[in-house]
């Protein structure tokens, strides 16, 4: 070993003993007589004292840059000046030798908590900015979650088995990444969106319960909580009901959160598809605050305002205590839902009182709304004095979106959203189908894999949209950690299910031909989840961008920056695969 310590373990103990640290030169303070030198390593800091006695040695320590790689040797002293904040603060070393392991240019931002670094440059460094704590504990964080997913997946009987990255293209679902295969010229393998069918089909092989951590890729349009390549964790059991899923990983994420941050919970609440929808405009409710909608159809129409009489729904949420927003703040309000990203054409308010505590009903609507009128909408928010109505009217699902997005904004400014408190929830009764009308056509809401729920079987020919699914989500604070189902497991359903799809017999046959055959094998019921490992990280810190948990992620644009990928490749490469790019 090159060291006898690590920056991070010398103690007031220590003092007096010789010791050989390595690491990174953090910062150094040249103070007249004394150079003080922070070394760093993936642990801590420690501190190097230099006292002019060995000038020749303080002049070589002055002239050493940030970030160079450094070997120390010397004694454990007791400091004149303790750091309390700093574990090691207590000591420092008394430098006799100072190696230089490698030499580091002046790199590009600074290695501290608030470096000046921007986005860009700091992925185009990442090596560096790694060094930096925050990223350094978040993978730490990563790592310890694995393990405790491994064991508590392990002590539950599951096992871990690694299936394909070079698959099959299948057109559902996100658009795949494409691989060109040289050995079957003209043909291409997908990188799996998912290990879906290859779990269930371990199902059929009698694994019973499997695990993995695996990586997926998907080419979709990328957010703060979406990359091409994510891991999932991803499971599968035979033999169970919706209840048996939902318990054992219910289990699994209150033993992350008892074991990483020591927080116990009750069962998780659960809400259906319909309930999400109708009281929070979408299938991922934070429910760490309340403002749910109220829906004002009986009371808002019919009084002349056509903007209220035409729409399919009026709906409003309740924001306490804030009845005294001044006209600029509803401005501001009314441009934030007017955003294209938001989309609603409008905002329409109701205060209830105002700052100087008087009795009054003011409203952006009060042409077309007695006192009495207003009163009444009041009464179904059993509004109290001081209150902000916000309301927004139109088409049903767009103005339930519209009013989500700014529910959340006014969680937002109101600081309801403390991430420190974690609100986990079940949605459950997924409908199995949602229509396209571009295409005219259903999709699979979840996946074609999702069984039905037995009573609605029937319905699947006659009025597909009604059928729900046991199919179902784990929300955390407004992000969708987790989704999965039960699934089908006999031939003439999945047939059913392809063909509600709009698949031919034949094409059924030629993209899932190996699923419905394996089905003919004694195929055990079965069910299971995956859940964004990367998403779990980012809550679990309160964070809503996933990049700051993966090693190397990629841009918004999808591509490494450092690696600037992707790349063309040779013209040899491309004739190798038969590839024109003409
Ligand atoms: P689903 O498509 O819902 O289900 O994905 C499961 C979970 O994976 C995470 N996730 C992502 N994380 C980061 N970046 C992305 N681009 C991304 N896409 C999805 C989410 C999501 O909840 N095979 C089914 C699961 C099953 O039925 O068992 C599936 O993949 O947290």
């Amino acid at each position: 070993m090159l060291r006898t310590h690590s920056c991070n373990e010398l103690r007031i103990d220590n003092i007096g003993q010789k010791v050989v640290l390595c690491g990174w030169l953090h910062r150094s303070r040249d103070l007249g007589g004394m150079t003080f030198i922070d070394l760093r390593d993936r642990y801590g800091i420690t501190q190097l004292t230099l006292d002019d006695s060995n000038q020749t040695l303080c002049d070589f320590a002055r002239s050493l840059g940030r970030e160079y790689v450094l070997q120390v040797d010397g004694i454990v002293r007791e400091r004149s000046s303790k750091n309390p904040k700093m574990p090691t603060g207590d000591i420092e070393i008394e430098v006799h030798n100072i190696k230089v392991l490698n030499k580091s240019k002046t790199p590009p931002f600074t290695i501290e908590d608030n470096t000046d670094g921007g986005d860009e440059l700091r992925m185009r460094y990442r090596y560096l900015d790694l060094r930096r704590n925050v990223l350094k504990e978040n993978l730490a964080l990563r790592h310890r979650l694995s393990i405790l997913i491994r064991n508590y997946m392990n002590d539950n009987g599951f096992m871990e088995i690694e299936t394909p990255f070079l698959v099959k293209s299948t057109p559902e679902g996100a658009r795949d990444f494409v691989v060109p295969s040289r050995m079957n010229t003209g043909e291409f393998y997908a990188l799996p969106q998912s290990p879906q069918t290859f779990k269930q089909l371990l199902m059929v092989a009698g694994f019973d319960k499997y695990f993995q951590l695996v990586r997926c890729f998907r080419d979709e349009d990328l957010r703060a909580d979406r990359q091409p390549e994510f891991t999932q964790l991803d499971c599968e059991m035979s033999f169970v009901e919706q209840e048996d899923v939902l318990t054992m990983f219910e289990g699994l994420i209150k033993y992350l959160f008892l074991k990483e941050k020591n927080l116990q919970f009750d069962a998780f609440p659960r809400m259906t598809w319909d309930e999400a929808m109708k009281f929070y405009g979408c299938d991922k409710p934070d429910i760490r605050f309340g403002m749910r909608f109220v829906e004002l159809n009986d009371v808002a129409k019919g009084n002349g305002f056509s903007v209220f009489d035409n729409a399919e729904l009026v709906v409003g949420i309740c924001v306490k205590g804030c009845a005294g927003y001044s006209r600029k703040q509803l401005d501001e309000l009314t441009d934030f839902v007017k955003r294209p990203q938001v989309g609603a054409s409008g905002l329409a308010y109701i205060k209830y009182g105002d700052t100087d505590g008087a009795d009054v009903i003011k409203s952006s609507v009060d042409k077309f709304y007695s006192q009495e009128n207003l009163k009444s909408i009041l009464q179904k928010f059993n509004a109290e004095k001081g209150d902000l109505i916000l309301i927004l009217a139109g088409e049903k699902m767009k103005t339930r979106s519209a009013l989500c997005a700014l529910r959340l904004e006014m969680g937002s400014r109101m600081n309801l959203r403390n991430s420190d408190v974690f609100a986990p929830l079940w949605v459950i009764d997924f409908p199995l189908l949602e229509w396209d009308e571009e295409t005219g056509r259903y999709y699979a809401m979840h996946h074609p894999f999702t069984a039905p729920k037995p009573k609605d079987y029937p319905k699947l020919s006659t009025s597909p949209s009604e059928v729900r699914a046991n199919a179902y989500d784990l929300v955390v604070n407004g992000v969708e950690l987790g989704g999965g189902s039960i699934r089908i497991h006999e031939r003439t359903m999945q047939n059913n299910m392809f063909k509600t799809l709009g698949f031919s017999e034949d094409e059924a046959k030629h993209q899932f031909g190996f699923l419905l055959d394996a089905f003919e094998y004694g195929a055990p019921p079965h069910g299971g989840i995956a859940f964004g490992f990367d998403r779990i990280c980012a809550v679990f810190s309160g964070i809503d961008s996933i990049r700051d948990f993966i090693a190397f992620p990629k841009n918004n644009n999808g591509r490494d920056v450092m690696l600037n990928a992707p790349s063309n490749i040779s013209d040899a490469q491309l004739n190798e695969l038969k590839i024109s790019l003409k």
